[in-house]
């Protein structure tokens, strides 16, 4: 089956599909299903993590779909994240090694470092201490980078990339590095547009994938109140000119900015309404009226870790 995704193209030539499917929060009982009906639909991307904790349950999906024929491996493109609490240069391998067994993959298509500070080395993905406070370690992200630098080289992910990471820290990484990283993965949404970020990593050739495009109604910490993205009667005005859903609207926006996009759903038929948006243009202008409704509205600021040397959000502007 083909699919009628468009790709953007790495700065080293390697394509990746501009809509992926999210898999944060899918329960290991639904991401199987939600995996096979998003290939069946035609989606040839899937993001995944560690700390997501359902890996086997997404790579018994693609080993069912190889199966049936519907797809080769070289056909999808998959993309896992390296946890906070494996960011020591000598646990880099193994920590890949681990989503690979999970996913059952013999390569990824692209490894991220999850968040640019790291957390107490050990078995547990959210160290404590008795208090309750998070436990952080001071592995520097360059000495990490360097270590994905080496995954690349051994054949074991096509592309590396981050995710999470300020203008700052990319400017030291970009210093340190030998392999520019194809992609950073940010919080981008009409609530938090990131248009400086966005400007700032294209022209360094990084290109950018928009996470929780939706505005991430299943975050764990959602308060009754908080406003709706998809209920917002500004996107809802513009979806009804379309004659499109306020979904479509929010995720063709990022396609339009040259982004790439990763909506999580579980449901089949939000799966079908996500992949749905090749059918129409927003105008320029209307492009220009989402990007008026930035109000800094982040929805993943990781606020356990805000203390860390390394938390990418506290002390800068972008
Ligand atoms: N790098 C990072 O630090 C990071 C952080 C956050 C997210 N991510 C990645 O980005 C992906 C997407 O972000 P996200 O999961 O935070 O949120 P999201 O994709 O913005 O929103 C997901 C939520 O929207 C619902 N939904 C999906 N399609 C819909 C539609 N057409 N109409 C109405 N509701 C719809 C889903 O419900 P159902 O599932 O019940 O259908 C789910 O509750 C994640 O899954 C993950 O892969 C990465």
């Amino acid at each position: 089956m083909t699919s009628n995704v468009p790709n953007i193209t790495t700065n080293n030539g390697v394509n990746i599909p501009m809509l992926g499917l999210g898999t944060w929060k899918s329960k290991p009982g639904e991401v199987t299903q939600a995996v096979k009906d998003a290939i069946d639909v035609g989606y040839r991307h899937i993001d995944c993590a560690h700390v997501y904790c359902n890996e086997k349950e997404v790579g018994e999906a693609l080993k069912a779909k190889i199966a049936e024929g519907v797809i080769k491996r070289e056909d999808i493109f998959i993309t896992s994240k390296l946890w906070n609490t494996y960011h020591r240069p000598d646990l880099v391998e193994k920590a890949l090694r681990t989503t690979l067994a999970n996913l059952g993959l013999e390569y990824l298509d692209l490894y991220l470092i999850h968040w640019p500070f790291a957390l107490k080395e050990g078995d547990e993905l959210f160290p404590v201490d008795e208090a309750g406070k998070a436990v952080y370690s001071d592995v520097d992200y360059v000495d990490t980078w360097k270590a994905m630098e080496e995954m690349s080289k051994k054949g074991l992910t096509r592309l590396i990339g981050i995710s999470n990471f300020n203008k700052r820290q990319i400017e030291r990484l970009l210093q340190n590095a030998t392999i520019v990283p194809a992609t950073n993965q940010i919080e981008c949404h009409p609530y938090l547009t990131q248009l400086k970020l966005s400007d700032f990593c294209k022209s360094k050739g990084i290109t950018i994938t928009a996470y929780s495009p939706l505005g991430s109604p299943d975050r764990p910490w959602a308060k009754p109140g908080d406003p709706l993205l998809l209920e917002d009667e500004k996107i809802k005005k513009i979806a009804e000119k379309y004659n499109k859903t306020p979904a479509q609207v929010v995720l063709k926006y990022q396609i339009q900015r040259g982004h790439i996009v990763i909506p999580k759903s579980v449901t089949q038929s939000r799966i079908r309404e996500n992949f749905n948006i090749w059918d129409f243009e927003l105008g320029a202008d209307d492009i220009e009226l989402i990007n008026s409704f930035d109000c800094n509205g982040r929805i993943c600021p990781y606020v356990d870790a805000v203390t860390h040397k390394d938390h990418p959000f506290a002390n800068d502007e972008y």
